[in-house]
Order: structure tokens, then sequence, then C-alpha cells
């Protein structure tokens, strides 16, 4: 079988057989028999081509075995996590993973780093004084046992074949094709270990998919392909034309989700919080339907039982729980100023996107992977669309330590948000649901 038969293959619109697939996957987890260009070259095979649903699933299936695949049939409890195609402001895995945590379910969290204008959880959580993300694999067990929660980051040996193949895609434009896309993405959650996966597939501005049809052939394809390799995965499409929440940045993400998590979080951020935790209390088979799932979500945030959780889980990762009741513990950047509306009226668009990169240029997100993350940065909106503003009034609160980088951002957060005479209706916060 060499590898030029199976790129031509690909190349003509054939199907792969599961031993050809088998073949570029150990070789992208091995780095030997094939060349790098011919790892490049099937990936734009398939990315012009396509892949049919059970070629993907049996490329998901492999690329996951690249690796360590967990087993965590001797920790009882249902293991269920949540992955989100990415967004800014998007910190709900520190508020739904307690959330879920404190319904008994349990929550093997393994995340990945931000990149680009969307930020990452690891980032969020280190910004948490001492919090240790990369955890012995007997320290993650621990922490389950223990916590019901565990928030790690994905070890290098988590299919080291995606680890190849991203950085290809990333470097010859093939990154946006469904099943690559699918397979890169439930690879790394059937590491471990899990029986429930509950997506939030985002459309947007500030999204990889950029629309709502292109968010739900996505959404469709992890829940096929995820259940072709023995997950119960539940999809809820999201929008993402505004960030979530009001904060947009490492620490100040972080106040956000506690704040959530003490009952005082903003409309749009707590409500998709508990969607996601009661769709993956229901994926536990914790309650019999989604109106009980959403009730027994609710009882944990009024509670207070998600927010101690949460406080554990700092607690059991080495962080300082007390930076989740005196803020000053956590980085803050020296300076602060105020992007202010030009005109009174009702903000009326707010751009993501733009949110999101004048966040990174601050220096709280990676352009690069090897890139440091500044902690205490970011941006914090004081008004988000549907709100009024007066003229000179705050829209966005910038905290920044550099002042090169601001001039940076700056434009970018001028031109991200307009204000008009009246408030635009207000968006749908889920845009359908897929099962
Ligand atoms: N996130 C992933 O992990 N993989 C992709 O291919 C795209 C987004």
């Amino acid at each position: 079988m060499r590898p030029v038969d199976i790129i031509r293959r690909k190349r003509d619109g054939g199907e792969l057989t599961p031993a050809e697939i088998d073949a570029f996957v150990r070789a992208a987890a091995t780095g030997e028999g094939w060349a790098t260009y011919q790892l490049s070259a099937l990936l734009m095979a398939v990315f012009l081509r396509g892949m049919t649903p059970a070629e993907t699933a049996h490329l998901t299936r492999a690329m996951a075995d690249s690796g360590k695949v967990l087993d965590l049939a001797d920790i009882p409890g249902p293991k269920v996590d949540k992955h989100s195609t990415g967004g800014v402001g998007d910190k709900t895995s520190l508020i739904l993973g307690p959330l879920a945590a404190a319904c008994g379910v349990v929550v093997p969290m393994m995340s990945g780093r931000g990149l680009g204008h969307t930020g990452g959880t690891l980032d969020k959580l280190e910004s948490i004084p001492g919090f240790r993300v990369h955890l012995r694999e007997d320290e993650f067990r621990e922490a389950l046992r223990a916590v019901g929660l565990g928030m790690i980051g994905q070890t290098s040996d988590v299919a080291p074949a995606d680890k190849t193949l991203y950085a290809l895609r990333d470097v010859t434009g093939t990154v946006e094709s469904v099943p690559l896309i699918t397979a890169s993405i439930l690879s790394k959650k059937l590491a471990e270990g899990i029986s429930g996966l509950v997506m939030d597939v985002k459309a947007g501005h500030g999204a990889f998919m950029k629309t709502p049809a292109a968010a739900r052939e996505l959404a469709e394809s992890l829940v096929r392909v995820g259940t072709a390799n023995g997950l119960r995965v539940s999809a809820v499409l999201t929008g993402m034309d505004t960030p979530l929440g009001r904060n947009v940045g490492n620490a100040l993400e972080v106040i956000e989700s506690v704040e959530t998590l003490k009952g005082n979080g903003p409309p749009d951020l707590t409500e998709l919080s508990v969607l996601l935790a009661a769709r993956m209390v229901r994926l536990a088979g914790l309650a019999a339907d989604d109106a009980e799932a959403d009730r027994r979500v609710r009882a944990a945030l009024s509670s207070g039982a998600g927010l101690e959780v949460f406080r554990r889980c700092v607690e059991q990762q080495g962080g300082d729980p007390r930076a989740l009741d005196d803020y000053t513990r956590l980085p803050a950047a020296p300076r602060t100023m105020h992007v202010v509306a030009p005109r009174s009226g009702y903000v009326s668009e707010m751009t993501a996107g733009a949110v999101g990169v004048a966040a990174m240029v601050l220096g709280g997100g990676r352009e690069r992977a090897e890139d440091g993350v500044d902690h205490a940065v970011g941006v914090v909106c004081r008004r988000k669309p549907g709100e009024p503003v007066r003229a000179g009034e705050a829209v966005y609160e910038v905290h920044y330590r550099s002042t090169v980088r601001l001039i940076d951002a700056l434009p970018l957060l001028e031109e991200s948000f307009a204000v008009a005479d009246a408030p635009p209706p207000a968006p749908p916060l889920v845009l359908g649901e897929i099962t």
C-alpha cells in the first residue's frame, strides 16, 4: 500500500478503506512511512473530496487510538464532558463543569490552549495563582474521585496523530474541512474515556463556522461520528456574533465565571451554561427529561453547590481558593481606559471577532501556539447590544499593560460596535439542537 496510491484514490473521489486510513494515521503519529508532503497531499485531497460518514468515523477512531485512551471504568459515575468550537468570552466550561459535577456527573475535562481570537480554558484557569493544569494521571483520577471534576491540558500522548495533522492543516489551508474537524475534535474527546459529550457548536463573526448552515453541517457530523464510535452526543448550535457575557481576557473571565456561580452572572452566560450543564446531566442519565435536568442544574446554581465544587476543584489542583472571594489575588492589569460611545442611543452591534482580536493584541491571547499570554489584560463590555448608552459613556473598559499594544487594539475596538436610535432585536441564544 503505497502512500501515492492512497492519495490518488482520494484525489479521484474514491472511498478509502479502513486499512488505508490506518496507514495514514500511523504515519502521522509515528513520522514513519510517509513524507510530510504526502500527508499534506492527502489532507488536501480530503479537503477537496470530503469523506463518507464511515471514513470519518474510522479516521476518528484511528486518531484516538494513535495515543493514550483513558479507561475510567474504575471511577464510579457517568463520565460526560462538553466541548465548544470556540468563541469570544466563552468561559462556560468553568461554570458548567462545576454545575454538572454538583449534579453527580463525573467531568474529565481535557482542554486546549487558546489560539487566535478565541481564549482557551487552560489559560483562564492558569490565571488562578497556583492552579496546575498538568496533573499526572493518578492525580487526575484522584481529582475525579474526590471532586467529580478535573480540568487539565491534553498531554502529548493524547491523539498524537492529531498534533501532526493539525499543524499541517494550519499551514496547508486545510483546516476548514468538516470530516477533518470532526475527527480532530472527537479523537481527543474519545481519549478521555467518556460515555457522553455535549457539543456547543458556535456560528457567527466570532466563531470558526461563520454561518448557521456551516455550523449545522459540523454539528450533524459530530453527532453522527460520535455516535458511530459509541458516544452519546448532543449538539447545541449557538450564536457567536457578539461576545458571550461581558468579560474577555483570562483573569477577567475567571471573575465573571465565579460571579456566575454566585448567581450574579449576565443572562446570556448564565442561560447557556445552565443549558449545556443540563444536557450533560441528561446524557449522564441523571434526569428523566430536559425539564428535570434543567431544574437540577438551577438548584445546584442557586444553592451554591456549583461554586463549592469549583472551590474544591481549585484547591485539589493546587490553586488558591481564596482568589474566588478576593479577586485582588488574581492578576490585574496596571492600567485601564474607556472606549466611549460617539453618540447617544442603543448599542446595535458588537463584533465578537474584533473584540477577541483586540484582547489577543493586548497580550491576552496568542497568535502562534508557542506564544505566552498575559493573564491580566482584556476587555470588559460595559454595554452589550440592546443596551442604552449616552454619548461619552464607556462601551468598553480596556485592561492593558503596554501602551504600544493598546494603540494597536484601540482601532479594532472603536470599529467593533455601532450605536443606533432603537435597540436591535434580541438575538436567539440557541439556533438549533441536534441529538
Ligand atoms: N478544534 C480542533 O480541535 N480541531 C479542529 O480541527 C478544529 C477545531
